[in-house]
C-alpha cells in the first residue's frame, strides 16, 4: 500500500520555459464513445490514433465483460482491435461503471442492438451530481422500457422507433445515447438542441462508416434514418480518432504559465477558437500551422473574463487550467461555469499554493498573484489534476500532487509529453 501510495504522486518542479514539440494523442472524449458503438454490429473494427489511458482500459473491461474480444496492435499512435461477436451480453456492471462514468454511452447502443441492457446507475462525481435523465426520457421516448432495479438501470424494447425529441440542454451524453440507439430504431429520429462538440461529429462520422445515415453532422439538429430490420445493414469498420482538443488546450495553458515556444503537431487548431482567442486577449500569440497549433508565450499575460457553455463555447474541461493561468495573470478575471455546479474544487488547492481565488455560487473571481508557491496538493479528478501539474510549473519550489492516478485516467505519457519539452515533472 506504501509504495502504490508513493507511485500515485506527481513532482512538479519550477521551470522556467518550454521550447520544442509536443505530439497530441487521441481524444479520450471520442474514443470512449465510439468503442461503445462498436457494439451496434458483429465483426471486426481497427480504431486508430487510440490514446494509452487508463479510461480506455475500463472501456476496454466493459467491452470484454460484454463478450467482446479486444487486442492492441503493435503500432504508434495505438491501434485497438475490437472483435464484436454475433451475441453480446448486454451487462455493464457495477464493478467498473463505478470507476467510470462514461460507461453510462453503452446504453443507447445495447438496446439498440439486443432489445435488452443492463448498465449499473452511476455515481456522483467529485465536481458534483450527473443526473441522465436526459438519456432515458429520450430512449423512453424511442419505446425503451426503463427501471432501476438493485442499482441497475434495466431497459428492454420490442424495438426502438423513430421520434422527434427535444434536448432540455445540449448534453454531450445524452446526444451520444440516443444517436447511437437511433442508428439501431426503426424509422427516423430527430434530436433537437442535440450537443454539437468535435466528439460527436467524431461518432457520427464512425457511425456513417458502419452504414449509418445521419443529417445535420456539426449542427444543433440531428436526423438520423434508422437502420431497419434490426441493425442489419450495420458492419464493422475502421477509424481514426480525432485528436484531444482538452490535451492541446492543457499544453497550451502549460506555456502560457511557464513561457517559451512551443509546437502542438497533430492537432486540430478549428476545435479551439474560443480558447485561442481568450488565451490571445491574454497576450499568447497563436496560429495555425497545417495541423500543427505554433504558440508563443513571452511576459506576464492579462487577466480575462471566461464563462463556459456548450460547444463552440469555451469547454468545461479547460476551466482548470484557465484558472490556474489565471492565477498568475495581472489583474482580476471572473471565470462562470454554466455546466458542472460543484466544478470548483481544485480551487481550495490552488490557495494552498498561494492563489486568490474567490468563489460564489458558480463564479470565481481569480486576482492575479506575482507566483504561486509549490504545496502538497492533491488531483481530485483528471482535468483538477492536469490543473495542478501546470500551475506547478510556474510555481516556486516543488508541488507534489497526489491522487496522480486521476490524471492517467485522461492523459497518456503526461509526463514524458512534458519532459520533452523541458519541464521539471516527474512520477514518484
Ligand atoms: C461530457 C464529457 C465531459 C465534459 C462534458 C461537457 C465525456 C466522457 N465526458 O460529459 O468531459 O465536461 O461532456 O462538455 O465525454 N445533464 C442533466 N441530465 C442529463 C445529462 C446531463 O442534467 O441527462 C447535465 C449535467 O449534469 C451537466 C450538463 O447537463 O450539468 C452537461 O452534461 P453532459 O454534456 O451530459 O456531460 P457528459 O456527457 O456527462
Amino acid at each position: 500500500m506504501q509504495s502504490h501510495d508513493r507511485r500515485d504522486r506527481l513532482i512538479v518542479q519550477s521551470t522556467d520555459s518550454l521550447e520544442g514539440v509536443i505530439d497530441i494523442s487521441g481524444a479520450k472524449n471520442s474514443v470512449l464513445k465510439i468503442m461503445a458503438a462498436t457494439l451496434l454490429a458483429e465483426g471486426e473494427y481497427k480504431l486508430h490514433n487510440v490514446p494509452r489511458i487508463t479510461d480506455v482500459d475500463l472501456m476496454i473491461e466493459l467491452l470484454c465483460a460484454v463478450g467482446c474480444e479486444v487486442a492492441w496492435a503493435d503500432t504508434s499512435p495505438a491501434t485497438l482491435i475490437i472483435t464484436v461477436p454475433a451475441d453480446i451480453n448486454p451487462v455493464a456492471p457495477y464493478e467498473i461503471v463505478e470507476k467510470f462514468r462514461a460507461s453510462i454511452v453503452l446504453l443507447g447502443p445495447m438496446l439498440g442492438r439486443c432489445g435488452e441492457a443492463r448498465v449499473a446507475l452511476p455515481g456522483g462525481d467529485d465536481f458534483g451530481p450527473r443526473p441522465i435523465d436526459m438519456h432515458l426520457h429520450g430512449l423512453k421516448q424511442m419505446g425503451a422500457h426503463i427501471k432501476v432495479v438493485h442499482g441497475n438501470i434495466e431497459a428492454a424494447t420490442k424495438g426502438l422507433f423513430g421520434v422527434r425529441t427535444t434536448l432540455d440542454f445540449p448534453s454531450v451524453g445524452a446526444t451520444e445515447n440516443l444517436l447511437m440507439a437511433a442508428v439501431a430504431a426503426e424509422g427516423v429520429t430527430v434530436i433537437d438542441n442535440a450537443a454539437r462538440e468535435p466528439e460527436i461529429s467524431d461518432l457520427c462520422k464512425f457511425l456513417t462508416a458502419m452504414g449509418a445515415s445521419i443529417n445535420g453532422v456539426g449542427s444543433s439538429t440531428l436526423e438520423i434514418q434508422g437502420t431497419t430490420a434490426q441493425h442489419r445493414a450495420l458492419q464493422a469498420t475502421d477509424h481514426t480518432v480525432i485528436p484531444d482538443r482538452v490535451e492541446v488546450a492543457t499544453y497550451l495553458i502549460a506555456l502560457g504559465i511557464t513561457r517559451g515556444d512551443l509546437t502542438i503537431t497533430r492537432a486540430r487548431y478549428g476545435h479551439i477558437m474560443l480558447l485561442v482567442q481568450k488565451l490571445s486577449d491574454m497576450g499568447m500569440r497563436i496560429r495555425s500551422d497545417g495541423d500543427s497549433i505554433r504558440a508563443t508565450s513571452v511576459g506576464r499575460l492579462k487577466s480575462v473574463d471566461c464563462a463556459t457553455l456548450p460547444y463552440p463555447g469555451l469547454a468545461t474541461d479547460y476551466k482548470p487550467f484557465l484558472v490556474a493561468l489565471l492565477a498568475t495573470a495581472s489583474g482580476v478575471s471572473i471565470v462562470t461555469e454554466n455546466l458542472f455546479a460543484g466544478r470548483f474544487r481544485y480551487i481550495d488547492e490552488l490557495r494552498r499554493m498561494g492563489a486568490d481565488i474567490h468563489t460564489d455560487s458558480h463564479h470565481a473571481v481569480v486576482r492575479g498573484v506575482d507566483r504561486l508557491s509549490g504545496a502538497p496538493v492533491k488531483a481530485h479528478d483528471i482535468r483538477a489534476g492536469a490543473a495542478l501539474a501546470v500551475a506547478g510549473l510556474g510555481a516556486k519550489g516543488t508541488t507534489m500532487i497526489s491522487d496522480a492516478h486521476h490524471i492517467a485516467r485522461g492523459y497518456e505519457d503526461i509526463v514524458g509529453k512534458l519532459c520533452g519539452v523541458g519541464a521539471r515533472i516527474s512520477s514518484d
